[in-house]
């Protein structure tokens, strides 16, 4: 009964040790197609030809989960795109490029929507959609100033302070901005109001800009 006990000790010593990871060796891998991806990945550094040789049903001779490209740097199936290179959107648009200063506001000023004078009713729609998602908490339904946020509100017995100096964009002073303004305004904030850049793509924010008009005119 001990020699079996001794015999069973060792053999979950020697298992446990010989599942041991170390440097860029991740150890021995329990179903690996849980981890590694058959179709090619941007990521993919398999570097083992018989990655995954096992469970291939394919009569390649090589693994199944090698999906590398070996010629690229570090074997990732992604290239590095060359010095420079600017991303376009799906309109072929170059990321906006005014600055966060009073210049860039003053040029932004002057800026032509890319959807010029086209205002078929997709693209109000869609501005409109964008408003009430990123703006109407504040700005207010009719762009009054007097959403939610602006006048403070009671959610579940709590108190939520009122959000100060919130524009009334159908106010005199706003009347005349242009959409290249607004736009700006969306892109960087201003004053009390937080930059949206980062969440609004540049289109729906020429689009909230183009709603933001049509809100002023009625
Ligand atoms: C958290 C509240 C808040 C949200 C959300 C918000 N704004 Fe504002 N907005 C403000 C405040 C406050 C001001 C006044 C800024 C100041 O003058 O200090 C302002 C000012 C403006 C102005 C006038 C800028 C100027 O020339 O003085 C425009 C245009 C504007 N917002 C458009 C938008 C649009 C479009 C959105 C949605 C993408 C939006 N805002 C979202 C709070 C907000």
């Amino acid at each position: 009964m001990r020699g079996l006990s001794l015999i069973l000790c060792a053999a979950v010593v020697i298992i446990l040790a010989s599942c041991k990871a170390s440097g860029d060796y991740p150890g021995l891998e329990y179903a690996p197609n849980m981890y590694h991806s058959v179709a090619y990945e941007p990521l993919s550094q398999i570097t083992d030809l018989d990655h995954g040789t096992f469970t291939n049903a394919l009569d390649n001779g090589r693994g199944e989960f090698y999906n590398t490209n070996q010629y690229n740097p570090y074997k990732m199936n992604l290239r590095t795109p060359p010095a420079h290179v600017v991303r376009r959107n799906a309109h072929g648009w170059l990321p906006y490029r005014g600055t966060n200063d009073t210049t860039g506001l003053r040029m932004a000023n002057k800026l032509v929507s890319p959807f010029k004078n086209d205002s078929t009713p997709a693209i109000l729609a869609q501005g409109k959609a964008a408003y009430e998602m990123y703006c109407q908490h504040c700005h207010g339904a009719k762009a009054g100033g007097d959403g939610k946020v602006a006048q403070g509100v009671k959610i579940d017995g709590v108190e939520h302070g009122v959000y100060p100096g919130v524009a009334n964009l159908k106010g005199d002073a706003y009347k005349n901005i242009t959409e290249g303004h607004i736009f700006h305004v969306i892109t960087y904030g201003k004053g009390l109001m937080g930059a949206h850049g980062s969440q609004v793509s540049e289109e729906d924010r020429w689009k909230i800009a183009r709603y933001v008009k049509s809100l002023q005119k009625n």
